[in-house]
């Protein structure tokens, strides 16, 4: 969480900066700021709220320098106020500072620098960076960060500048991702390549313990924290910047939403020539090592999380594996889990999810045979980095908060591994390997079908836009569904929403069933559909207003049902990219109509970077 960006070049800082925060704004919106260096002073402006707030303020006092830092915060240590806002500096404003991440030690460290007379202004942890910066600089910036880096525990990333030397830009990260961009006479620091798409070319993805300086017009030199010069390894950034505007939508979840069958396409063509299937480059494990793996443990967070419950059925079905899938954050303490797996799949969009990250790391204390594969949107990652192996989704950049084309192309990358998996182990015949690979050729216009609705699930939204609790029920492979459909409503229409087995209802929850608590069923024509169709009747009986996705023609559920959303008639393993559009489409009017801000929901941001 947190955003950071730095800029050194022959351009307006202010607005170069400002185009890097707006694209990292997903980050974290609660306040933002920008500090450059100008005649030897440090010129700072900092605002609470959104970048917008940053926008008025720097019209009427524009800030011009040599070198610039900026930030766009999610608080963590300390409320949301001006006195919170980033950068920092130290008591003399000769340093300023931009962090994202966590100072586990700020406590002891605040006590020592008050100790010695520092004074703070913030209740944050970050502020601490700025004053230690101070007592250790000696003529030199980089040195001085080298001290102070020693003395700080944590996960973080950070870029510093400072009036003393106002050429020169310096950034580090441990934990937290920071990328240097390369231009021509133009250098720039930022949390992710998003923010530099269009800024530079290329760029330098720092590693765990790497420090990058950047002087006026030289190339940055790259250092570990002992201070030994390491070569840079420069990449192309990728992104187009088309891929990076909302074009004729109003909202990137929007947008999102509707580019999931070309996602899914480009995904078919990437991963399936002349009837093989390609897991990619990045996909090393060898034929011997799948069929060896016996039992399989997947983790991740939130939106990634469900694709691993849907995945589990794909790998039970198809593979005949024992599967088992864990909410990342509350695998660390469970240690005695990881005993008994030989792969660990751990799925992310950012690839930067700390409390996955977490996991993957306790998994690799705990056990030297363990395999991690990771299922990933965005490359040269933490996750990437510290995993065996790794499958790409290629979704393109994900911008609303709320994850959607990451999500299905997320299960067609778990769905493409399970037929490999299943063909290593030849638990599959060739002839059920090829009907699959055939029915996934024809998902991208089964899901385009199925955004056709988009007008009518707007008209079931209007409709009960103004209820304060939701169910989803859903059995099998359509209960992830279902608590896909409550986390994407909740988080974006602040509705209180809960997805829970149906068969579980008479066990408690149906207690809460009464004619105000929409009941949002995914009830296809498979094989839960039967006892499906029973707590549907359970429902209804009880004055439960149904909001069915179910298979088109299905007649019986659409005369139970206050609303019906129709699906192709689909094999089961088709069906999860198919009924979680409609949940999509509806949490995201529901949130249009309720006035929320749909891509940037309080309180939330895109990669979640603190445990
Ligand atoms: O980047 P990741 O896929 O690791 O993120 C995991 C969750 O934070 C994410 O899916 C979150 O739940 C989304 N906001 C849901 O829409």
């Amino acid at each position: 969480m947190c955003g950071i960006v730095g800029y050194i070049g022959n351009r307006d800082i202010e607005s170069v900066m400002f185009v890097g925060l707006e694209r990292l704004e997903y980050r974290g919106y609660d306040s933002c700021g920008m500090a450059l260096v100008d005649e030897g002073k440090i010129k700072i402006i900092k605002v609470t709220g959104r970048l917008q707030n940053l926008k008025a303020a720097l019209e009427k006092h524009h800030l011009s320098g040599s070198v610039g830092i900026g930030h766009t915060r999610w608080a963590t240590h300390g409320s949301v106020r001006k006195r919170n806002a980033h950068p920092f500096t130290d008591p003399e404003g000769r340093f300023a500072v931009v962090h994202n991440g966590i100072l586990e030690n700020h406590v002891e460290l605040r006590k020592k620098l008050q100790a010695k007379g520092y004074k703070f202004t913030s209740d944050t942890d970050s502020e601490i960076i700025p004053h230690l910066l101070a007592s250790n600089y000696k003529g030199n910036l980089l040195q001085a960060i080298l001290r102070t880096v020693k003395h700080l525990k944590g996960s973080f990333a950070l870029a510093a500048i400072s009036a003393d030397d106002p050429d020169t830009l310096v950034g580090l990260r441990t934990g937290s991702p920071l990328v240097a961009g390369i231009g021509k006479h133009e250098y720039a620091l930022a949390s992710d390549p998003l923010a530099l798409v269009g800024i530079t070319q290329r760029m330098i993805a720092l590693g765990e313990g790497e420090v990058v300086v950047i002087r006026r017009n030289q190339s940055p030199e790259l250092y570990d924290f002992a201070g030994k010069r390491i070569k840079p390894r420069i990449v192309p950034i990728e992104f187009h910047p088309k891929a990076i505007s909302k074009g004729r939508y109003r909202h990137f979840m929007r947008k999102e939403i509707f580019e999931q069958p070309t996602v899914i396409k480009n995904n078919i063509e990437h991963r399936i020539h002349n009837g093989r299937i390609s897991l990619g480059s990045a996909f090393r494990f060898y034929s011997e090592e799948m069929e060896d793996f016996e039992s399989i443990l997947i983790q991740a967070c939130g939106t990634s999380y469900h694709a691993g419950l849907v995945s589990r059925y794909f790998i039970e079905q198809f593979c005949r594996m024992h599967v088992q899938v864990e909410i990342a954050s509350e695998l660390i303490d469970r240690t005695s889990v990881f005993d008994n797996h030989d792969l660990m799949i751990t799925i992310s969009q950012s690839g930067e999810t700390a409390d996955t990250l977490a996991a993957l790391r306790a998994a690799r204390k705990r056990s030297d045979l363990l395999k991690v594969l990771s299922v990933l949107n965005v490359k040269r990652t933490s996750l990437d980095r510290e995993s065996d192996s790794a499958i790409y989704i290629h979704a393109g950049p994900e911008i609303g908060v709320a994850s959607t084309k990451a999500y299905t192309a997320e299960l067609f990358a778990l769905l493409t591994f399970t037929l490999e998996l299943a063909r290593k182990k030849r638990t599959l015949t060739s002839r059920k390997l090829r009907e699959i690979k055939t029915a996934l050729a024809a998902l991208p216009d089964l899901m385009a079908k199925v955004l056709r609705q988009d007008r009518s699930i707007r008209e079931i939204a209007r409709r009960f836009q103004k209820r304060n609790s939701y169910l989803f029920l859903g059995r099998g492979a359509n209960y992830p569904t279902a608590l896909e459909g409550a986390l994407k409503l909740k988080e974006i229409s602040y509705i209180h929403a809960t997805g829970y087995p149906a068969g579980e209802m008479k066990h408690g929850p149906i207690s809460l069933i009464d004619s105000k608590t929409p009941v949002v069923v995914v009830a296809p024509r498979d094989t839960t559909y039967g006892k499906m169709s029973a707590n549907i009747e359970e429902v209804a009986a009880r004055g439960g207003q149904v909001i069915a996705v179910g298979t088109a023609g299905d007649r019986e559920l659409a005369a139970k049902s206050a609303a019906f959303i129709p699906i192709p008639d689909v094999p089961d393993y088709i069906l999860p990219f198919l009924t979680v559009i409609p949940l999509q489409l509806l949490a995201y009017h529901t949130a249009v109509f309720r006035g929320c801000d749909v891509d940037k929901p309080r309180n939330l941001a895109k990669s979640v970077t603190v445990e």
